[in-house]
This record gives C-alpha cells, structure tokens and sequence, in this order.
C-alpha cells in the first residue's frame, strides 16, 4: 500500500474503506474483511452512526490497531469547544480505541475559532495525531487556516471524474494540505463514459479502478465504499497498473460537473441555482439523508 506522508509527519494510506451507509452487521463484516484483505485505513464519522461496528470489525480482523489509520469527523451540531470534546470521546468509546489518527470537521460554518481550540487540545494531548477538514472550499481554507496551530493536513470533499478538483487541489498542494476523494468512483453514476471504459479496456482493468488509479496519481487519497468481497478487492488492485500522462489529460478533461453531494449545510460555488434547488429538496430530510 502506498502512502503519502501529512504535515502533521505522520503517514496515511492512499486507498482506505469508506463506511458511509455501512450499518450493523454488514458494516462489521466489511471492515473486518478489508483488513484481512490489506487494506490499512477506514473512514467514518459521528452522523454515520456506525462507530461501534466500525470498532468491533477492526477489532475481529485481529490486525495491530497501530497498523490502522482511522478516520473520523465531528458533526456540524458539536463545533462548540465543550462540544467537540464531548462528542470525541463519544467517539473514542464506541470506536474502542485510545485514539484516532485524523479527526476532520465535516462541514465548514463559520465561528471556527473555538472548535479548532478543540482539536489543537486532543492534538496536545495524544489522543489525534493530524487533524483536517471537510466540504471545504479555497474561501474557507483561507480562513481555517491562521485558526490553528496544529496543521490543517487534509480536506476531505467529493472528488471524482465528473467533479475534477484541479483548482482546490493546487491551493491545497501550494498550503501542504492533502486531499481526500469521496465518492471516489461517483457511486456508480460514472460507470459507462466511453473514454474512462476505453481507458480500462486497454489495461484490462475495471472502470472502478481506473477512477481510483487517477485519483492516487494525483496524490489525492481514495476512500471508495463496497460491501461486496468482489469490489472490496477490485478496488485493492490498483498498484499494479499506471496511467500514461496522456490518459490522465484524458481523463482531466472530460468537461462534466457533476455534485453527487450538495446538503443545505453548505453553499458550493460551482452548483448553478437550479441543480441548487433540487439538491436541497433532495436534502430536505437532514437527519434522513444521513442515515
Ligand atoms: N466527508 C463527507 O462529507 C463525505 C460525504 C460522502 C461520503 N464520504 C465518505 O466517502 C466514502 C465513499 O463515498 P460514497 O460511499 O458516497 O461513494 P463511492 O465510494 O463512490 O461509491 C460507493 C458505491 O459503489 C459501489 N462500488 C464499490 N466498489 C465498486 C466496484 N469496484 N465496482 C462497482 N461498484 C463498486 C458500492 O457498492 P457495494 O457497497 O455494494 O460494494 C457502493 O454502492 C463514504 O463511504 C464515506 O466514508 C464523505
């Protein structure tokens, strides 16, 4: 497994399992099998309310916590100093681990201030090792940013074929921040675009991993979700192969902008007013959406 090393100078896998929608026993199962399979990092967060199986699957995998990179976020309800804290230890028992090695703000709102203050103590006191952020935009990493001490080491947004990020990636290359793709393979609505599949066809690989291959070329971390054994180890076999710069042009420029992911918590710069407002009635069932 490859890795790429985070400001903070600890190191963090390239491919991890995302658990979003991942709930109860097959959740459990998806985890343990992954890493018996080699993957070493897992993505989760508080809204996902899946923590406790999260744990118990890393834990019946039998592998080394240490040998684990385990993300989470902090839900946009608990950016209060006391909140953070209190949520995070939420966190740390149902995950039963000690710590967590990157620990994210899962939306971006204002009043930062205090909930960075938070973070920068659970850094202090060893119980996260980097910290980062998520759905954020330039504008708000601009602000983020003189907020903390600790170094602001990853973002973490919707990062796909169809939604290429060069402009986000370069302001976070040029700040040493890292990226991290969700909905890395655009859940399946990507599937068919005739030059990622001509692109697969010539490697003899699958569309899936050809999404996942330009997204790690770039540095960007990929977390794609499966719950199948078949797409836990598919998505595992992506070292094997490299694109030719011309594929990665190719591919860069295929010209579609598609958000997979627009709740009413943020305001992305790119949605047009109509897909805006489908979007958020889509997403009118908040608490719904995230279950
Ligand atoms: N920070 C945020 O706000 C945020 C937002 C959304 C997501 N995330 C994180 O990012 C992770 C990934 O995003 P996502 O789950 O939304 O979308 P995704 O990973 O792009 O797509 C997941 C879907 O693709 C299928 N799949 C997986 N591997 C496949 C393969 N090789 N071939 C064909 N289909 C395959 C899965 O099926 P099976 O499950 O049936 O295998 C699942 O239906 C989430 O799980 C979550 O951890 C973060």
């Amino acid at each position: 497994m490859n890795h790429i090393t985070l400001a903070s100078g600890h190191e963090m896998p390239v491919l991890g399992l995302g658990t979003w929608k991942l709930l109860g026993e097959p959740c459990r199962q998806a985890v343990k099998k992954a890493l018996e399979l080699g993957y070493s990092h897992i993505d989760t967060a508080w809204i996902y309310k899946n923590q406790e199986e999260v744990g118990q699957g890393m834990k019946d995998s039998g592998v080394d916590r240490k040998k684990i990179f385990l993300t989470t976020k902090i839900w946009v309800q608990h950016f209060k100093y006391k909140q953070v804290l209190a949520e995070f230890e939420e966190d740390l028992k149902m995950l039963n681990t000690d710590h967590v090695d990157l620990l994210l703000l899962h939306w971006p709102l204002t009043g930062m201030k205090e909930t960075f203050k938070a973070l920068n103590k659970l850094v202090d006191d060893g119980k996260v090792k980097s910290i980062g952020v998520s759905n954020y935009e330039i504008r708000h990493l601009k602000k983020a940013i003189p907020l903390t001490k600790a170094p602001i080491c990853m973002n973490q947004v919707e990062y796909h074929p169809y939604l290429n990020q060069e402009a986000l990636r370069k302001f976070c290359i040029d700040n040493n921040i890292h990226m991290t793709a969700y909905c890395p393979i655009g859940r399946g609505q990507i599937f068919g675009n005739p030059t990622i599949k001509s692109i697969a066809e010539s490697h003899k690989k699958s569309e899936a991993q050809v999404m996942l291959r330009w997204l790690i070329q770039k540095d960007v971390v990929a977390i794609p979700k499966a719950t199948t054994e078949d797409h836990l180890k598919e998505n595992l076999e992506i070292f094997d192969f490299s694109l030719a710069e011309e594929e990665m042009k190719k591919i860069d420029n295929l010209g579609i902008r598609r958000r997979i992911i627009d709740p009413f918590v943020c305001d992305f710069d790119d949605v047009k007013p109509l897909t805006r407002v489908i979007n958020k009635i889509k997403t009118l069932g908040y608490v719904n959406f995230y279950r």
